[in-house]
Protein backbone atom coordinates (compact mmCIF):
# COMPACT_ATOMS: atom_id res chain seq x y z
CA UNK A 1 0.00 0.00 0.00
CA UNK A 2 1.35 3.76 -1.01
CA UNK A 3 2.34 5.82 1.61
CA UNK A 4 0.50 8.48 1.35
CA UNK A 5 2.88 12.34 0.82
CA UNK A 6 2.87 14.34 3.57
CA UNK A 7 1.31 17.96 3.44
CA UNK A 8 2.87 21.02 3.31
CA UNK A 9 0.29 24.39 3.22
CA UNK A 10 2.31 27.12 1.74
CA UNK A 11 0.34 30.74 2.62
CA UNK A 12 2.03 32.33 -0.43
CA UNK A 13 2.30 31.80 -4.00
CA UNK A 14 6.16 31.76 -4.76
CA UNK A 15 7.04 29.51 -7.75
CA UNK A 16 10.51 28.87 -6.53
CA UNK A 17 8.89 27.27 -3.11
CA UNK A 18 6.53 25.82 -4.27
CA UNK A 19 8.50 23.89 -7.32
CA UNK A 20 11.13 23.28 -4.83
CA UNK A 21 8.54 21.48 -2.56
CA UNK A 22 7.18 19.67 -5.18
CA UNK A 23 10.17 18.18 -6.26
CA UNK A 24 11.20 16.77 -2.57
CA UNK A 25 7.74 15.18 -3.19
CA UNK A 26 5.76 16.99 -1.15
CA UNK A 27 1.90 17.09 -1.41
CA UNK A 28 1.80 20.88 -1.55
CA UNK A 29 -0.94 23.25 -0.93
CA UNK A 30 -0.12 26.72 -2.07
CA UNK A 31 -2.03 29.86 -1.58
CA UNK A 32 -2.47 31.02 -5.68
CA UNK A 33 -1.47 34.98 -4.70
CA UNK A 34 1.16 36.51 -3.63
CA UNK A 35 0.14 39.77 -3.33
CA UNK A 36 -2.72 39.22 -0.75
CA UNK A 37 -2.05 37.66 2.59
CA UNK A 38 -3.80 34.59 2.62
CA UNK A 39 -7.11 34.74 4.03
CA UNK A 40 -7.85 33.99 8.19
CA UNK A 41 -11.18 31.68 6.56
CA UNK A 42 -8.54 30.28 3.84
CA UNK A 43 -6.07 29.85 6.66
CA UNK A 44 -8.20 28.14 8.75
CA UNK A 45 -9.64 25.45 5.80
CA UNK A 46 -6.54 24.67 4.52
CA UNK A 47 -4.57 24.37 7.34
CA UNK A 48 -6.29 20.89 8.24
CA UNK A 49 -4.71 17.42 8.23
CA UNK A 50 -1.26 19.41 7.21
CA UNK A 51 2.30 17.99 8.46
CA UNK A 52 3.78 21.21 7.85
CA UNK A 53 3.02 25.21 7.43
CA UNK A 54 5.29 27.47 4.98
CA UNK A 55 3.75 31.00 6.60
CA UNK A 56 4.47 34.41 6.09
CA UNK A 57 5.01 37.20 8.58
CA UNK A 58 1.61 38.23 7.69
CA UNK A 59 -0.12 35.15 9.24
CA UNK A 60 -1.06 34.95 12.02
CA UNK A 61 -0.32 31.38 13.47
CA UNK A 62 -2.34 30.98 16.92
CA UNK A 63 -4.11 29.05 19.27
CA UNK A 64 -7.17 28.56 16.71
CA UNK A 65 -4.75 27.66 13.28
CA UNK A 66 -3.09 25.22 15.75
CA UNK A 67 -6.22 24.01 16.93
CA UNK A 68 -8.22 23.64 13.01
CA UNK A 69 -4.81 22.01 12.15
CA UNK A 70 -4.79 19.25 14.11
CA UNK A 71 -2.32 16.37 15.71
CA UNK A 72 -0.44 16.26 12.51
CA UNK A 73 0.67 19.46 12.04
CA UNK A 74 4.69 18.90 13.01
CA UNK A 75 6.20 22.00 12.11
CA UNK A 76 5.67 25.67 11.38
CA UNK A 77 8.42 26.98 9.04
CA UNK A 78 8.08 30.95 8.97
CA UNK A 79 10.26 32.84 6.26
CA UNK A 80 10.80 35.54 8.46
CA UNK A 81 13.38 36.05 10.90
CA UNK A 82 10.98 37.69 13.33
CA UNK A 83 8.57 34.93 14.85
CA UNK A 84 6.33 37.44 16.85
CA UNK A 85 2.78 35.95 14.53
CA UNK A 86 3.95 32.23 16.09
CA UNK A 87 2.12 31.39 19.15
CA UNK A 88 5.71 29.79 20.23
CA UNK A 89 4.34 28.34 23.64
CA UNK A 90 1.23 27.05 22.18
CA UNK A 91 3.81 24.98 19.76
CA UNK A 92 6.47 24.07 21.90
CA UNK A 93 3.39 21.85 24.47
CA UNK A 94 2.42 20.41 21.20
CA UNK A 95 5.85 19.37 20.12
CA UNK A 96 5.43 21.49 16.58
CA UNK A 97 8.61 22.45 15.57
CA UNK A 98 9.11 26.31 14.69
CA UNK A 99 11.39 27.19 11.93
CA UNK A 100 12.94 30.91 11.06
CA UNK A 101 15.59 32.38 9.18
CA UNK A 102 18.24 34.22 11.32
CA UNK A 103 21.49 35.10 10.20
CA UNK A 104 20.78 35.79 6.62
CA UNK A 105 19.24 39.07 6.15
CA UNK A 106 22.05 40.94 8.96
CA UNK A 107 23.59 42.84 6.57
CA UNK A 108 20.47 43.74 4.32
CA UNK A 109 18.63 44.89 7.19
CA UNK A 110 21.26 46.81 8.70
CA UNK A 111 21.69 48.44 5.53
CA UNK A 112 18.32 49.44 5.61
CA UNK A 113 18.25 51.05 9.01
CA UNK A 114 21.92 53.14 7.21
CA UNK A 115 19.76 54.37 4.72
CA UNK A 116 16.87 55.26 7.21
CA UNK A 117 19.64 56.31 9.21
CA UNK A 118 20.91 59.02 6.53
CA UNK A 119 17.24 60.04 5.56
CA UNK A 120 16.77 60.96 9.21
CA UNK A 121 20.14 63.12 9.67
CA UNK A 122 19.94 64.58 6.22
CA UNK A 123 16.60 65.94 5.97
CA UNK A 124 16.24 63.88 2.96
CA UNK A 125 12.55 63.51 2.27
CA UNK A 126 11.95 66.93 2.72
CA UNK A 127 14.73 67.67 0.90
CA UNK A 128 13.73 65.46 -1.95
CA UNK A 129 9.64 67.10 -1.64
CA UNK A 130 11.06 70.98 -1.75
CA UNK A 131 12.76 70.02 -4.95
CA UNK A 132 9.87 68.25 -6.22
CA UNK A 133 7.52 70.98 -5.26
CA UNK A 134 9.36 73.72 -7.34
CA UNK A 135 11.21 75.10 -3.88
CA UNK A 136 14.79 74.55 -4.96
CA UNK A 137 15.61 77.85 -5.65
CA UNK A 138 19.12 79.56 -5.78
CA UNK A 139 22.14 77.29 -3.57
CA UNK A 140 21.58 78.85 -0.28
CA UNK A 141 24.34 78.40 1.90
CA UNK A 142 22.59 77.20 5.18
CA UNK A 143 19.00 75.47 3.32
CA UNK A 144 18.80 71.21 3.58
CA UNK A 145 21.28 71.71 6.21
CA UNK A 146 21.19 68.35 8.66
CA UNK A 147 24.23 66.78 10.53
CA UNK A 148 26.52 64.47 9.88
CA UNK A 149 26.47 60.32 10.83
CA UNK A 150 30.35 60.65 11.11
CA UNK A 151 31.24 60.49 14.76
CA UNK A 152 27.52 60.62 16.54
CA UNK A 153 26.57 58.12 19.62
CA UNK A 154 24.92 55.63 18.11
CA UNK A 155 22.57 53.86 20.52
CA UNK A 156 21.59 49.80 19.69
CA UNK A 157 18.35 48.79 21.13
CA UNK A 158 19.19 45.08 20.94
CA UNK A 159 22.67 43.45 20.26
CA UNK A 160 21.46 40.82 18.24
CA UNK A 161 22.86 39.40 15.16
CA UNK A 162 21.32 42.63 13.55
CA UNK A 163 21.80 44.67 15.84
CA UNK A 164 25.70 44.06 15.70
CA UNK A 165 26.10 44.41 11.86
CA UNK A 166 24.20 47.82 12.04
CA UNK A 167 26.87 49.04 15.23
CA UNK A 168 29.94 47.29 12.89
CA UNK A 169 29.00 48.99 9.93
CA UNK A 170 28.71 52.25 11.99
CA UNK A 171 31.89 52.09 13.87
CA UNK A 172 33.65 50.84 10.83
CA UNK A 173 32.69 53.27 8.35
CA UNK A 174 31.59 56.69 10.17
CA UNK A 175 33.47 56.25 13.28
CA UNK A 176 30.81 56.28 15.66
CA UNK A 177 30.94 55.50 19.60
CA UNK A 178 28.61 52.55 20.20
CA UNK A 179 26.48 52.25 22.98
CA UNK A 180 23.68 49.42 23.54
CA UNK A 181 21.74 48.13 25.46
CA UNK A 182 18.85 44.83 26.19
CA UNK A 183 18.09 42.24 28.86
CA UNK A 184 21.80 41.45 29.31
CA UNK A 185 25.39 42.49 28.70
CA UNK A 186 26.86 40.62 25.63
CA UNK A 187 30.72 41.19 26.11
CA UNK A 188 31.58 38.59 23.23
CA UNK A 189 29.64 41.07 20.60
CA UNK A 190 30.22 44.59 22.41
CA UNK A 191 34.22 44.19 23.14
CA UNK A 192 35.17 44.28 18.76
CA UNK A 193 32.92 46.87 18.70
CA UNK A 194 34.05 48.56 22.30
CA UNK A 195 30.15 49.00 22.82
CA UNK A 196 29.19 50.31 26.16
CA UNK A 197 26.67 48.45 28.01
CA UNK A 198 23.83 51.08 29.46
CA UNK A 199 20.31 51.38 30.45
CA UNK A 200 17.63 52.29 28.35
CA UNK A 201 17.23 56.06 29.84
CA UNK A 202 20.59 56.34 29.93
CA UNK A 203 21.32 55.18 26.25
CA UNK A 204 18.32 57.87 25.33
CA UNK A 205 19.90 60.68 26.57
CA UNK A 206 22.97 59.73 25.07
CA UNK A 207 22.79 58.64 21.34
CA UNK A 208 22.62 61.37 18.38
CA UNK A 209 20.85 58.35 16.75
CA UNK A 210 18.79 55.74 18.22
CA UNK A 211 18.28 52.59 16.61
CA UNK A 212 16.06 49.58 17.12
CA UNK A 213 17.04 45.98 16.39
CA UNK A 214 14.75 44.07 19.72
CA UNK A 215 12.29 41.01 18.97
CA UNK A 216 8.73 42.29 19.45
CA UNK A 217 8.00 40.99 23.18
CA UNK A 218 5.67 41.50 25.88
CA UNK A 219 8.47 43.27 27.28
CA UNK A 220 9.07 45.30 24.22
CA UNK A 221 5.51 46.19 22.43
CA UNK A 222 5.54 50.55 23.03
CA UNK A 223 8.75 50.42 24.48
CA UNK A 224 8.89 53.46 22.85
CA UNK A 225 6.38 55.75 24.24
CA UNK A 226 5.28 59.37 25.80
CA UNK A 227 7.70 58.71 28.52
CA UNK A 228 10.72 57.57 26.58
CA UNK A 229 10.91 59.79 23.64
CA UNK A 230 10.94 62.92 25.85
CA UNK A 231 14.40 61.13 27.21
CA UNK A 232 15.84 61.61 23.64
CA UNK A 233 18.31 64.46 22.86
CA UNK A 234 16.04 67.08 20.74
CA UNK A 235 18.80 66.97 18.15
CA UNK A 236 18.61 63.06 17.87
CA UNK A 237 17.14 60.82 15.41
CA UNK A 238 15.05 57.22 15.60
CA UNK A 239 15.41 54.62 13.46
CA UNK A 240 13.32 51.19 14.18
CA UNK A 241 13.91 47.99 11.67
CA UNK A 242 12.48 45.75 14.31
CA UNK A 243 8.91 45.51 14.85
CA UNK A 244 6.12 48.43 14.51
CA UNK A 245 4.56 47.85 17.78
CA UNK A 246 7.92 48.21 19.46
CA UNK A 247 6.62 51.99 19.14
CA UNK A 248 3.64 53.93 20.62
CA UNK A 249 3.34 55.54 16.97
CA UNK A 250 1.06 58.29 18.66
CA UNK A 251 3.70 59.34 21.24
CA UNK A 252 6.22 59.40 18.36
CA UNK A 253 4.44 61.59 16.73
CA UNK A 254 4.05 64.01 19.15
CA UNK A 255 7.24 64.08 19.87
CA UNK A 256 8.63 64.80 16.31
CA UNK A 257 5.53 67.45 16.28
CA UNK A 258 7.00 69.08 19.25
CA UNK A 259 10.47 69.00 18.59
CA UNK A 260 11.44 66.80 21.40
CA UNK A 261 13.56 64.68 18.53
CA UNK A 262 14.92 65.85 15.33
CA UNK A 263 13.62 63.01 13.01
CA UNK A 264 12.74 59.00 12.84
CA UNK A 265 13.20 56.46 9.81
CA UNK A 266 11.01 53.68 10.20
CA UNK A 267 10.91 50.51 8.44
CA UNK A 268 8.31 49.33 10.43
CA UNK A 269 4.47 50.15 11.44
CA UNK A 270 1.48 48.91 13.49
CA UNK A 271 -0.42 47.87 11.44
CA UNK A 272 1.18 47.25 8.26
CA UNK A 273 0.78 48.57 5.33
CA UNK A 274 0.43 52.14 7.11
CA UNK A 275 -3.23 53.40 6.05
CA UNK A 276 -1.90 56.70 3.92
CA UNK A 277 -3.79 59.04 5.92
CA UNK A 278 -1.95 58.06 8.65
CA UNK A 279 -1.09 61.20 10.33
CA UNK A 280 3.07 60.21 10.69
CA UNK A 281 2.73 60.48 6.71
CA UNK A 282 2.29 64.04 6.75
CA UNK A 283 5.43 65.23 8.85
CA UNK A 284 8.39 66.34 6.77
CA UNK A 285 10.46 64.64 9.64
CA UNK A 286 9.32 60.98 9.56
CA UNK A 287 10.51 58.92 6.63
CA UNK A 288 8.74 55.80 6.55
CA UNK A 289 9.83 53.09 4.29
CA UNK A 290 7.29 49.60 3.53
CA UNK A 291 9.19 47.15 5.25
CA UNK A 292 11.62 46.62 2.73
CA UNK A 293 14.42 45.60 5.89
CA UNK A 294 15.33 42.61 3.98
CA UNK A 295 13.93 43.33 0.41
CA UNK A 296 17.01 42.29 -1.63
CA UNK A 297 17.30 39.28 -4.06
CA UNK A 298 20.19 37.68 -2.63
CA UNK A 299 18.53 37.66 1.15
CA UNK A 300 15.12 36.86 0.13
CA UNK A 301 16.30 33.81 -1.94
CA UNK A 302 18.44 32.84 1.08
CA UNK A 303 15.53 33.36 3.12
CA UNK A 304 13.21 30.66 1.17
CA UNK A 305 16.03 28.34 1.33
CA UNK A 306 16.15 27.98 4.91
CA UNK A 307 12.00 27.96 4.93
CA UNK A 308 12.23 24.96 3.01
CA UNK A 309 14.74 23.64 4.66
CA UNK A 310 13.39 23.91 7.69
CA UNK A 311 9.69 22.86 6.56
CA UNK A 312 11.00 19.56 4.80
CA UNK A 313 13.40 18.69 8.23
CA UNK A 314 10.13 19.27 10.28
CA UNK A 315 7.76 16.85 8.59
CA UNK A 316 10.33 14.54 7.82
CA UNK A 317 10.86 14.08 12.06
CA UNK A 318 14.42 15.44 11.88
CA UNK A 319 16.21 18.59 13.55
CA UNK A 320 15.58 22.07 11.79
CA UNK A 321 18.48 23.45 10.57
CA UNK A 322 17.69 26.75 12.21
CA UNK A 323 14.69 26.05 14.92
CA UNK A 324 13.61 28.78 17.31
C1 LIG B 1 11.82 39.37 9.19
O1 LIG B 1 12.31 38.43 8.54
O2 LIG B 1 11.34 39.20 10.30
C2 LIG B 1 11.90 40.71 8.59
O3 LIG B 1 11.14 41.62 9.27
C3 LIG B 1 11.53 40.67 7.13
O4 LIG B 1 12.11 41.79 6.53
Amino acid sequence: MALSKPRVLVTRYVPYIFEQLERAHVDVDVFERDDVAIPREELLRRVQACDGILCMLTDQIDHEVLASAGSKLKVVSTMSVGYNHISVDECRAKGIAIGFTPGVLDTSTAETAIALTFMAKRHAMASVNSAKNGEWGVWQPFQYCGSDVEGSTVGIVGLGRIGAKYAQIMKTAFNCRILYTGPKEKPEVAEPLRAQFCSLNELLGESDIVSVHCPLTTSTRHLFNADTFPLMKSSAVFINTSRGPVVNQDALYDALVAKQLAAAGLDVTDPEPLPVDNKLFTLPNCTIFPHIGSATIKTRQAMADIAIQNVLAGIYNKPLPHAV
